[in-house]
């Protein structure tokens, strides 16, 4: 249906791109990934699957779904030299900060993959990039914990060798939980792409100059991790816990409507949806399901709960069309998967990189893309004679 997908042209005059990878409609809360329904993807994919289709525009076939996890899985192992990176961090470095580091050196590891003019190698760091960051990932964590590194398995899930490399351990045998396995792969498919949000705008900013496509990552990387973009996964668990009980809600909804209070209420409000997110739904019932299937008794959970109904009803959020978002329910999935919450914004990102890396190579193969240049309203000084020092 065309029609829905006329831009008016006032929009047009001010978007930043075209694209077919993905379409949101704010206002409806509709997400789409080349035109399927976030939730049922959510619901009846696998993260491999949607990471085929927003690379290549369809759904995989089985046959093409096998060589595509086939050739994933043999990219997952990273140079050896790679995991001395680490000991160069402090211990209780933010694993964010090493993502950004890691990343931004694939290239001098992997030099038959960064002629962007070449469609072969750019296929080849697309599959890289999407198969080695739940190794690099995983290395984060463990050497946060003092733990050693495990090497990728090829007879795992993407979601079961990311979970045996973050928490198995040398001394016994990893079992991949299927209950964790799947909620894992559903937030992988969540935060896998969304149109042109800050992070991957920066990626094709810096891909629009030629950088090589693992510069172009790690650039999208440091802008995932601030609080108002992916940063907010981290900063909301902290708010609920920082909440704590229900009785404490009313003082930080106060704070949030107060304009001189910098507060605001983490996991609310969004750019685009002036309605609900559709990935907050989707959710706000796995958060349900995982802690029930787990037998975790989070009180976090009952705060996030009380917090969505009271600020659904207050008219301050109602005026301003404030909804929870993808990151208001996350991390209560996450924390009780056992992930702590630094390492909460480095999973969007490990998930967002096949988003990055598809808008990345639709921007780059479009022979007529040019660098990104975008312009200012300038509102500084008119044009004036300089003066020396001795008169100023
Ligand atoms: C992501 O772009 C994407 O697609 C991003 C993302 C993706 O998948 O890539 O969806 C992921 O980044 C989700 C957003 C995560 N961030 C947070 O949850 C942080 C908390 N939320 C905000 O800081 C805020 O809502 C933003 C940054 C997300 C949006 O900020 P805007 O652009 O200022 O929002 P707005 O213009 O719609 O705000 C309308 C009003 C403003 O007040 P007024 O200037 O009209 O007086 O609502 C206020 C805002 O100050 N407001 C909030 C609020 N969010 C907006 N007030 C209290 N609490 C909030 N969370």
């Amino acid at each position: 249906d065309t029609e829905m997908f006329t831009f008016d042209p006032g929009f047009t005059s001010t978007a930043s791109c075209e694209s077919a990878i993905t379409y949101i409609d704010g206002d409806q809360g509709v997400l789409l990934h080349r035109g399927y329904p976030i939730d049922q993807l959510a619901e009846k994919s696998s993260f491999m699957e949607v990471s085929y289709l927003l690379l290549h525009g369809e759904l995989p076939s089985k046959a093409e779904l096998e060589k595509f996890e086939y050739t994933i899985n043999r990219h997952t192992m990273v140079h050896e030299q790679l995991s001395t990176f680490y000991r160069g961090f402090r211990r209780d470095a933010h694993p964010m900060a090493i993502m950004c580091g890691v990343v931004g050196a694939l290239s001098s590891f992997y030099h038959d993959s960064t002629d962007i003019n070449d469609p072969k190698q750019r296929l080849i760091a697309s599959h890289r990039l999407i198969a080695k960051m739940p190794t690099i990932a995983a290395m984060a964590y463990k050497y946060s914990v003092g733990q050693p590194f495990l090497y990728p398995r090829n007879d795992l899930s993407y979601a079961g060798n990311f979970l045996r490399m973050t928490f198995g351990v040398p001394a016994e045998e990893y079992v991949v939980d299927p209950v964790v396995e799947d909620a894992m792969d559903k937030i992988f498919i969540l935060h896998a792409d969304h149109e042109q949000n800050a992070s991957t705008s920066t990626v094709r900013l810096a891909g629009s100059s030629g950088a090589n496509p693992f510069a172009c990552i790690a650039a999208g990387i440091a802008c995932l991790w601030g609080p108002a973009h992916g940063g907010a996964n981290e900063a909301a668990l902290n708010m609920l816990r920082e909440i704590g009980t229900v009785d404490r809600i009313p003082e930080y909804i106060a704070r949030a409507k107060n304009k001189d209070d910098p507060f605001r209420l983490m996991g609310f409000g969004h750019r685009v949806y002036k309605n609900f997110d559709p990935r907050a739904k989707v959710l706000s019932k796995a958060a349900t399901d995982v802690l029930e299937k787990l037998g975790i008794n989070d009180p976090v959970l009952e705060v996030a709960r009380e917090l969505e109904q009271i600020a659904l009803n207050d008219s301050y959020f109602i005026e301003k069309k404030l909804y929870p978002n993808v990151d208001f329910y996350s991390g209560v999935i996450l924390s009780a998967i056992g992930f702590p919450t630094e390492m909460f914004t480095v999973l969007f990102a490990l998930a967002r990189t096949v988003g990055w890396v598809a808008q990345w190579n639709e921007m780059i193969s479009d022979p007529g893309q040019k660098i990104g240049r975008p312009r200012q309203l300038y509102t500084g000084s008119a044009q004036r004679d300089y003066v020396s020092v001795d008169k100023r």
